[in-house]
């Protein structure tokens, strides 16, 4: 499709969707939006009609956008960022949206219910959302056997976490459910994320720690798996943690970082909203400056030897390009999607084109970390 008829489309999508839909959608518990979605998503899928319709609604390509990372194949640098697709029901629509790859999960090694509702809520001054869902899904054994013989039509990433109950009391059964839902998925998808900064669970997020980090990654090294593996950060870390992790990075099958998951920091001058509970993760606005900044610091620090994946805020192209421009090879978003509408995904990669145009830029690559002094190892 033409772009200009593109720019036609994506314009409608948006004033329907800002003035109707998501004025219906914001007097809705979020949870329940969520869930209709989730199940309309999941019939889309379905049919090879209904991928191609939704294609021609929401679809963008462009060869400019298409990179090969770690091995895998990418048609655009936008991906779904892990929360939205918990138990891994949307994977055959997902690129029919027009996002380039998609995170499902997080997948821990137990069926997990998660915290007690409600666990969403909209800020809706902040361009945010508090999240408190406590890694509720199905678990890695039902997910897996549902995906195993799938085939994707995008590159999909497994998000593993440790189950959010007292089972993984100890650092020896909290390494030993990592390992299950990571060995369970060691040949299904094309990269695992390990999520060490889920903001919302009963034992805290204890492999920050550099010791505890080092006993898990030696467990997981073990296992067998050609997929790369990604580590997800926490949006509150200190630069010294952030050291820590990369040295203890340096040392395990570690080949790049997602930068960032939710802030708690109710400290953050971006809040806007009265009466936002008091525990939960933000997302969207609240946790963007956090993100651009570290993907600029680990970019900086390891000279580029880090693939690193930008998440946290994402709301147009300008977004995304600061975050590739500081250091991000490909970016994730939720949120964004949620205030903006799911034609914001193919504006974000119209947008970013023009924007390699604006700075003279030929292919992705050489925006990547451009904004980065001494960005590249010599
Ligand atoms: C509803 C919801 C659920 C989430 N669940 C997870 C999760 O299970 N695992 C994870 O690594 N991140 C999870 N996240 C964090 C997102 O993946 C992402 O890091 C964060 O929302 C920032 O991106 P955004 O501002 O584009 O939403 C969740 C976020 C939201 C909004």
């Amino acid at each position: 499709m033409k772009n200009s008829l593109i720019a036609v489309r994506n314009g409608s999508i948006a004033a329907i969707y800002k003035n109707i839909l998501k004025r219906i959608y914001f007097r809705i518990d979020p949870e329940q939006v969520h869930d209709a979605m989730t199940h309309i998503g999941q019939r889309l899928g379905r049919y090879a009609l209904t991928r191609t319709l939704t294609r021609l609604t929401f679809g963008y390509t462009h060869p400019i956008l298409k990179q090969t990372i770690a091995g895998i194949e990418f048609t655009n640098p936008v991906g779904l960022a892990a929360g939205f697709d918990k138990d891994g029901v949307l994977t055959d629509i997902i690129g029919s949206v027009g996002f380039g790859f998609e995170e499902i999960g997080s997948i821990t090694g137990r069926a997990c219910k998660g915290n007690p509702k409600p666990r969403l809520w909209r800020m809706k001054k902040s361009k945010g959302l508090v999240v408190y869902y406590g890694l509720k899904n199905a678990g890695c054994d039902v997910i897996a056997k549902r995906l195993a013989l799938k085939k994707f039509f995008i590159p999909i990433g497994t998000s593993i976490a440790m189950t959010n109950d007292a089972s993984t009391a100890t650092q020896d059964a909290g390494i030993a459910d990592y390992a299950k839902a990571f060995e369970t998925f060691a040949t299904i998808g094309d990269y695992f994320t390990i999520n060490i900064s889920c903001p919302n669970t009963c034992m805290g997020e204890p492999f920050v720690e550099p010791t505890a980090l080092d006993a898990l990654l030696t467990r997981l090294d073990a296992i067998k798996t050609t997929k790369p593996v990604f580590l997800k950060l926490s949006a509150d870390l200190s630069n010294d943690h952030i050291n820590g992790i990369i040295e203890v990075a340096d040392r395990h099958r570690i080949n790049g970082f997602i930068c960032t998951n939710l802030t708690k920091d109710r400290g953050n001058e971006n809040i806007k909203d009265a009466n936002i509970p008091p525990y939960g993760g933000m997302s969207g606005k609240l946790v963007q400056d956090r993100s651009d900044a570290m993907i600029g610091y680990i970019y900086k620090r390891t000279r580029g030897r880090y693939i690193i994946v930008g998440c946290g805020g994402i709301f147009s192209a300008n977004d995304a390009y600061k975050k590739i421009c500081s250091g991000a090879s490909l970016v994730q978003m939720i949120t964004g999607m949620i205030f903006e509408g799911p034609q914001v995904i193919s504006e974000i990669n119209r947008g970013i084109i023009e924007l390699l145009k604006q700075d003279g830029f030929k292919t992705l690559s050489e925006a990547i970390g451009s904004k980065i002094e001494h960005h590249r190892e010599p």
